[in-house]
């Protein structure tokens, strides 16, 4: 079946475009990658270049995709047969699929664990905890064997039941929902942690511009993560935005998402580390701080558990919605390819991501089932993150600058933005400018450091 032949579905506003694409943005990125890599590569310092990167690299990848999947209205594999049939372009779509199953394998056991933490802090788990029992309750939560399969099978119903629903009545209802919660219990999180005596040396951490620290593999992580947070280089963008309207403002959306995600990221860095010094500790690194030092120090808080509850509820509406953007890729495709039902393609798929996530789930720690199988090194979580973000991600983003800089139409790129308003076509040629030559540049910069070949 084509991917016209059925009525497809649209969001259905404005408003509902932009919360759509900040759920896929915001997501476990801004939790603890954005805050622990801005700590450490100078604070300030750090942020002022992903800033540079969000607004260089990160916009025009986001506007490419935007274009692609508006345009065509298709899937991603789809959407490039449509724009370049015949031709191996389509294989960058095939890179995006991939890099979504990869992406999910190891993003749906790192959610699981944070449905287990709201599960656990509802329960009461944390009240009273030591450093030693929160590190017991963070080994036995991701050992297992059952009981990280367990959460990450919740995880994949949840999302797997949106996705069922729909564009409107599924990802629509639930980002348009709980985007706005998200943000209202960050904010309370932020007032207790802001108020806590000591918390400026946390606040101090984050934004202490230390221009000493901003070495070039500063400079490229925080490339390489303006492009992991932003849903970009594999298809997400592309896929939402076939679902767009038609008079959207594709720049307003763009520099919104991208704005409010970074300040998502800037508030949970200021929910964490005020706290984390606020109790004379070190900010840990990844998954320690956030499933060990937090729930530690929220719980020596006067009415800390509630806290815990909102910290771990908005990190698992996080997780959900930025996994709903990675399985819609999967879902658009296989409906619209294959013809199969929108039902069959999310049970399958969300089955699929279950059975071979676990080896994500189970390969996480030395004393894990799998803990011992490495390859060069790596095991199967490591290697799922490696090859998608270090690897596709980098590569699917660069294709994508060049085919809609370089191969489309330039009139044709030229309507698509501009709605047939002067002023946006004005600024769709200093889009075009940027697309063709900062943002290729840029990317081969990373992608040739990420795999190693040249060292800075
Ligand atoms: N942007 C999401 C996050 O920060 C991750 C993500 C990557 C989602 C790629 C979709 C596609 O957690």
């Amino acid at each position: 079946m084509s991917s016209g032949s059925k009525k497809r579905e649209t969001f259905s506003s404005g408003i509902a475009v932009f919360f759509a694409a900040l759920g896929s943005a915001v997501g476990l990125g801004n939790i603890w990658k954005f805050p622990y890599l801005t700590g450490i590569f100078g604070g300030g310092a750090f942020l002022l270049v992903y800033i540079l990167c969000v607004i260089f690299v990160g916009i025009p990848v986001m506007l490419a995709e935007f274009f692609i999947g508006r345009n065509t209205r298709s899937n991603v594999i789809g959407a490039f047969k449509k724009l370049a049939p015949g031709t191996m372009w389509k294989h960058v779509g095939t890179m995006g699929v991939i890099a979504a199953y990869l992406i999910m394998f190891f993003y749906s056991c790192v959610a699981g664990w944070v449905y287990c933490y709201l599960f656990k802090s509802i329960r009461g788990d944390f009240v009273g905890i030591t450093l030693e029992s929160a590190k017991v309750q963070f080994t036995q939560t991701i050992i297992g064997p059952l009981t990280p399969i367990l959460w990450q099978s919740i995880v994949m119903v949840a999302v797997g039941s949106i996705l069922i629903m729909g564009v409107q009545k599924g990802i629509e209802r639930v980002t348009k929902t709980l985007m706005p919660v998200l943000f209202l219990l960050i904010i309370i999180c932020d007032i207790r942690a802001l108020t806590l005596p000591g918390a400026f040396d946390g606040v101090k951490f984050l934004f202490n511009v230390d221009f000493s620290k901003l070495t070039a593999v500063a400079i490229l992580t925080a490339l390489g993560l303006s492009f992991f947070k932003l849903s970009l280089g594999m298809g997400t963008m592309v896929t939402y935005s076939s679902y767009f309207t038609k008079d959207n403002n594709l720049f307003r959306t763009a520099f919104s998402v991208a704005f409010s995600d970074t300040l998502v990221s800037i508030l949970a860095g200021l929910a964490i580390f005020p706290t984390v010094f606020a109790f004379g500790m070190q900010p840990g690194a990844g998954p320690g701080l956030l499933f060990m030092t937090i729930p530690l120090v929220f719980s020596k808080i006067p009415m800390g558990n509630y806290l815990l509850i909102a910290f771990f509820f908005l990190s698992s509406i996080a997780a959900t919605t930025a996994m709903l953007s990675l399985v819609e890729v999967l879902v658009a495709y296989y409906t619209e390819e294959f013809g199969i039902s929108r039902k069959a393609a999310s049970i399958v798929n969300s089955t699929i991501i279950v059975i071979i996530g676990s080896t994500a789930a189970l390969s996480v720690d030395a004393n894990s089932l799998l803990g011992s199988i490495k390859f060069f090194g790596k095991g199967f979580f490591d290697w799922y993150d490696y090859i998608s973000s270090n690897i596709l991600l980098p590569i699917g983003g660069f294709f994508i600058a060049i085919f809609v800089g370089y191969i489309m139409n330039r009139k044709a790129v030229l309507d698509e933005f501009s709605n047939n308003f002067l002023k946006l076509k004005f600024a769709t040629e200093i889009y075009l400018f940027v697309l063709k030559t900062i943002t290729p540049i840029l990317l081969i910069i990373i992608f040739l450091n990420s795999i190693g070949i040249i060292n800075f």
